[in-house]
């Protein structure tokens, strides 16, 4: 809906909140890919910065429209940015939430990740009058705890299958990887994309590649919101449905021919795997279980859990050793999402370094020192190598939160670019 049809948008607005709410497109949920053919969601995090004002003076210039995941508290301050939001709004493009400060909802507790939602939603309602009911987590990153309480709060997480990884290339020869990555990815029939406006080099050269591209091939640039065909985008109070029953809790259909989710080979069909056998639903949207299925940076808990591993215990009435298996499967949606996978192996404090069940760390299962991340290769550490988020199996293991900005470095990188990284580090 566009706020400058004011007073009717209100209207529109709070007989919306009324009713209950129901949507084409699941709550609390990771979604990947458009629903709508031919058109691709360009999304952009982390702002409203310095660089908004300019990148939408380009985009304005071609109509390339998008999506922009903000934050209340991130490189600047929202409420400097009033006008730039508005500006968002007028040029047709869609606002949604990306957190009021940027924290990793897969590390905080329940209240925790409700706070940094309804933070950004008074905001914006300070702004703009109304809040989103779209959402990217940082870092993409989510448990099952995390997807319940945003469930609870109605809102559709966005994860995209198109991601640039521009935040990890800003260096003028590391921007081209960005930019080939978003060829490839249109090339793949992608749809929602991933990029940041605040990074230098995606401000410098990967965002006006991406228009230029976009208007050589004739592709059509459409909000979040419509590639999925849903209407009901914003809203202007919190939980309009209490007091309300929920609606129903949509069925669950169990895949027949071993395919599932969202992604990939699960090509939204939103299949979940058989509840018997206890196979998990992997991101490449196949059911499976062992290792390249069930570990916590592969499978998607939403469609389907592993089989927790086999223990012994003593059963003391018969006195004997008897193998049997924890029940922690469930069969449900509900259920499901609640439930976390169990790390396969040990899960022992690491003795060599080497962690995870991948890389270095394969079929070990060890898990880092407190502080200290393991990188997909299988190490531990407590760097930037380790602790990104594309880099961190944070299974194994969290780094500490990052130094202030502006504070004494604390491994030799300092500043935005290259190995500074936008830590800003003195
Ligand atoms: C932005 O809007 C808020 C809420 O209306 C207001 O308090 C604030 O002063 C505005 N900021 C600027 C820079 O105008
Ligand atoms: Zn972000």
């Amino acid at each position: 809906m566009g706020p400058n049809l004011g007073g009717v948008t209100c209207a529109l607005a709070a007989l919306a909140a009324l009713l209950p709410v129901v949507s084409p497109v699941p709550f609390g949920l990771q979604i990947y890919q458009c629903t709508k053919p031919g058109v691709i969601a360009p999304g952009f995090d982390d702002g409203p910065w310095i660089y908004s004002e300019d990148i939408l003076d380009r985009m304005q210039a071609t109509g390339f429209i998008a999506t922009w995941f903000i934050n209340g508290a991130n490189k600047g301050n929202i409420y400097d940015y009033n006008s730039t939001l508005r500006r968002m709004i007028d040029m047709g493009h869609q606002i949604g939430s990306h957190t009021w400060s940027h924290k990793d909802l897969a590390t905080l507790t329940v209240d925790g990740i409700k706070q940094e939602m309804i933070l950004l939603e008074e905001a914006m309602v300070n702004i703009l009058g109304y809040f989103p009911y779209y959402m990217r987590p940082p870092f993409l990153s989510v448990n099952a705890q995390a997807l319940s309480v945003l469930k609870e709060l109605r809102y559709h997480v966005i994860i995209g299958d198109l991601n640039t990884k521009d935040w990890e290339y800003q260096t003028q020869a590391g921007i081209e990887i960005a930019k080939k990555l978003f060829v490839d990815g249109l090339d793949l029939g992608h749809t929602i994309v991933e990029s940041h406006e605040q990074e230098v080099w995606s401000h410098g050269v990967l965002i006006d590649y991406m228009i230029k591209i976009v208007k050589d091939r004739g592709l059509k640039t459409v909000t979040v919101a419509e590639c999925l065909q849903d209407t009901q985008v914003y809203r202007t109070v919190r939980d309009p449905n209490a007091g309300q029953p929920m609606e129903p809790e949509p069925t669950v259909t169990y895949s027949l021919n071993g395919r599932c989710g969202n992604i990939n080979a699960g090509g939204n069909l939103g299949w979940t795997c058989p509840p018997n056998g206890g196979r998990c639903c992997s991101k490449y949207g196949n059911c499976g279980n062992g290792a390249d299925y069930c570990t916590a940076s592969v499978c998607q808990p939403a469609f389907g859990l592993c089989d927790a591993p086999k223990s012994t215990y003593r059963d003391e009435l018969s006195q004997s050793n008897t193998a049997t298996t924890i029940p922690s499967r469930t069969v449900s949606n509900t259920e499901s999402a609640r439930a976390t996978p169990t790390p396969l192996g040990p899960e022992s404090t690491t003795p060599d370094g080497t962690c995870g069940n991948q890389g270095s760390g394969k079929d070990k299962g060890y898990t880092c020192k407190p502080g200290a991340c393991c990188s997909k290769y299988g190490n531990c550490g407590t760097t930037f190598d380790y602790c990104a988020a594309p880099v961190c199996q944070s299974a194994f293991g969290k780094c500490d939160p990052a130094p202030e900005r502006g504070s004494k470095t604390p491994d030799g990188t300092c500043g935005d670019i290259s190995k500074g990284n936008n830590n800003g580090y003195a």
